[in-house]
């Protein structure tokens, strides 16, 4: 077993951590504040190859590999966390259309989403009614002669307002008169598609999250991806790789508000002493790394089986954002403990840790929801 990183991955961390430190870290206090949309950031990590880590050259990616992936989104992470989830979605997006869109679509559609010619794609998945449960499903996709015409709403879709294209799925009517759900690829400008307001958040906020409504949006026939009624499956496959992003993503949060607190630490003195010689602050912090280095291993682990190809990586890629995200929401509670008062004030990032890692355990399935994955493998498969 050989923990040693290659160059690659290596040089993709390393870039991934100097735009982090110097060009996200310093902005990303006054972005959460102002909730403004990062578009110049995310030009500049295309410019840097980090929109498209795990996409091959062919289409404009760094060709860099899953792990090489996982890395830098912790590194992005450790800066700006809603810089993170942008890169993780549009990461999703491409990766999406690489595994099941036509050589059209591919090449249309990619290169734009890994030069940064589109701010980001997004994944239309949830609704309004339906998100830990997106089989139950409400928008439509109708058959025409020349195409498809799409009616319903979706919910909580990230960076919905600026992106280039959106993958949406959608019931479709089958042969045998059966619904089943089927992915399109949607360009925003579209007629009939309308922008919600900006969810207010309690973290992420430099993240754009908006509801989308479809009213007789018609899409060409091209627009399908992947096949007819294979929607649902595309969406698990691609929750499958996303789960590692977002592990990798929380992972960084908690590493950031874990470095912080051991600065402090040796810093604050209470007792006419620093507070890091209290044995009751050590073992926090002895805790706080061993967790993080246990979610590191789960999210290296589940990226490298991905990375493979041809391995069934389901249950490691749900462990690992199980996992990290509570490893990391533990991580940034503590932080601040650590901190005492100051802790809970603006004048210290560890409160913005702790507000950016909550959703973590929300989004791209809830914690519950991969227990649930995780559960059912253990009882098709065996431990
Ligand atoms: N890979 C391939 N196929 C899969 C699969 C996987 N990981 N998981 C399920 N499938 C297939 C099944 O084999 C089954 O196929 P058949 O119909 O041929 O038998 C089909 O999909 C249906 O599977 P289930 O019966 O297991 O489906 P279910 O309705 O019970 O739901 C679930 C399973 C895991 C709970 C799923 O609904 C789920 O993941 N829910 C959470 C949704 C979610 O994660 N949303 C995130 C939105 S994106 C986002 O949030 C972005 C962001 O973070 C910023
Ligand atoms: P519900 O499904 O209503 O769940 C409510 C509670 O019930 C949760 O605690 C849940 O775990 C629990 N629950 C539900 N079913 C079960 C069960 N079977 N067993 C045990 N407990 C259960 N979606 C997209 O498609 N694209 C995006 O880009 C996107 N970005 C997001 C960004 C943000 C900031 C947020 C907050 C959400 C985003 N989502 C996105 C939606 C996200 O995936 C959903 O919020 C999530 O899947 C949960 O769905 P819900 O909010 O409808 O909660």
């Amino acid at each position: 077993m050989d923990f040693t990183l290659n160059e690659t991955q290596r040089l993709v961390r390393d870039t991934a951590r100097r735009f982090a430190q110097t060009e996200l870290q310093p902005h990303a206090a006054q972005r959460d504040l102002t909730e403004e949309f990062p578009a110049e950031a995310l030009a500049q990590m295309a410019e840097l190859g980090l929109m498209g880590v795990n996409i091959s050259g062919e289409y404009g990616g760094s060709e860099a590999g899953v792990v090489a992936y996982s890395l830098a989104i912790t590194e992005i992470a450790r800066a700006d966390a809603s810089v993170g989830v942008t890169m993780a979605v549009n990461n999703m997006v491409g990766e999406v259309i690489e595994a099941f869109g036509t050589d059209a679509q591919k090449e249309h559609y990619i290169p734009k989403l890994t030069s940064g010619e589109f701010s980001s794609g997004s994944f239309c998945l949830s609704e309004p009614g339906a998100g830990s449960d997106p089989g139950g499903m409400r928008t439509k996709a109708e058959k025409t002669d020349d195409g498809w015409v799409i009616n319903g709403s979706k919910a909580w879709i990230t960076s919905g307002e600026f992106a280039g294209v959106f993958v949406v799925w959608a019931r479709t009517e089958m042969d045998d008169g059966k619904e089943r759900i089927s992915a399109f690829l949607v360009d925003p400008d579209t007629d009939g598609i309308s922008v919600g307001k900006p969810e207010e958040k309690m973290g992420q906020r430099g993240s754009n999250t908006v509801s989308l409504t479809f009213e007789d949006v018609a899409i060409p026939e091209s627009a399908l991806l992947g096949e007819l009624g294979g929607g649902f499956k595309i969406a698990m496959v691609a929750l499958d790789g996303g789960r590692i992003g977002v592990g990798s993503l929380a992972l960084g949060l908690g590493l950031e508000a874990t470095s912080l607190a051991l600065e402090y630490s040796q810093e604050r003195e209470q007792f006419g002493q620093p507070i890091g010689n209290f044995q009751g602050i050590q073992f926090k912090l002895a805790d706080m790394a061993t967790e993080l280095d246990a979610a590191r291993l789960l999210c290296l682990r589940a990226a490298w089986m991905k990375e493979q190809g041809d391995l069934r990586f389901t249950r490691q890629a749900s462990m690992a954002k199980l996992y990290a995200t509570e490893a990391a929401w533990r991580a940034c509670d503590e932080a601040v403990q650590i901190f005492g008062g100051y802790g809970y004030t603006k004048e210290y990032a560890v409160e913005r840790l702790l507000r950016d890692s909550r959703v973590t355990r929300i989004y791209e399935g809830t914690n519950e929801i991969q227990r649930v994955v995780i559960a059912r493998d253990l009882s098709r498969n065996g431990l």
